[in-house]
């Protein structure tokens, strides 16, 4: 798609790739609406980009499609919803505490799902583009994360079955990347991270993501030691 007078949601904008996804984006000429959870870090992107912030927690799913819904009507309608909301919690299966569990699904599954379901039908008329973060946990689940792990894998799933169905009607790009250098391992819900290489920088993904979008493709995931588009 051309992103240049597009009108987009960033979902996580407060976050390290979605701040920097919806200034990117606003800097090649989308119009650009940034939600996210943190009042302050989402006004300050929002006046980056110069449009009314939206603030939201998505635990809770009536407030994902009231959050599309305003920003559809701020924009005049919707062709790109970008979602970067995750966040990351450690410990070995068996034990991770059964309240972290919910909320992590809940941020990481069924906010991001809520979001994707109240955009469609804008998407659908525009021809438009939905991109989600998941991460390469979906094809390497990984010791020490097991909930996490499962819960991008099912948000992987989630996104290849919209693609297919919606294949005549709008696009999917599901992002997998490794483990970045954004710090999310420092905010996680619980535990401690395993031993983990260095995070690749996030501009890497950044720029990634926004040639993915561009060209159409449908997934950024990770093969071998390189990250690569298809
Ligand atoms: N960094 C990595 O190593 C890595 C690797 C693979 C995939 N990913 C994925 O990439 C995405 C972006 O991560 P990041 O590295 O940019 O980390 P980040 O800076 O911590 O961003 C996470 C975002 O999720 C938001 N969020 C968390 N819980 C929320 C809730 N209940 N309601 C609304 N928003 C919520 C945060 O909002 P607030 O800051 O406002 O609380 C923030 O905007 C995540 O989906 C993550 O799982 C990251």
């Amino acid at each position: 798609m051309d992103t240049k007078d597009a009108r987009v949601l960033v979902v996580g904008a407060s976050g390290a790739l979605g701040g920097e996804l919806a200034r990117r984006l606003h800097e090649g000429g989308a119009r650009v609406v940034a939600a996210g959870r943190d009042p302050e870090r989402t006004r300050a992107v929002a006046e980056d980009v110069g449009t009314d912030p939206l603030t939201l927690d998505v635990v809770g799913v009536e407030a994902c499609a009231t959050t599309v819904a305003a920003a559809v009507e701020q924009l005049g309608g919707l062709d790109l919803l970008l979602v970067t909301v995750g966040v990351a919690a450690f410990g070995k299966a068996a034990e991770l505490d059964e309240a972290v569990a919910e909320e992590l699904y809940a941020v990481d599954v069924l906010g991001p799902v809520a979001l994707v379901r109240a955009a469609v039908p804008h998407l659908r008329e525009s021809s438009g583009t939905v991109a989600v973060i998941s991460a390469v946990l979906a094809d390497l689940p990984t010791s020490g994360m097991a909930d996490y792990s499962a819960a991008k894998a099912a948000l992987a799933t989630w996104l290849q079955v919209l693609r297919r169905e919606e294949r005549r009607s709008l696009r999917v790009l599901d992002v997998r990347p490794p483990h970045l250098d954004t710090g999310l391992e420092t905010r996680a819900l619980a535990g401690e991270p395993p031993r983990l290489p260095a995070g690749r920088p996030a501009g890497e993904v950044v720029d990634l993501v926004l040639q993915a979008i561009r060209e159409d493709k449908t997934e950024l995931v990770v093969d071998g030691k390189e990250m690569v588009l298809r």
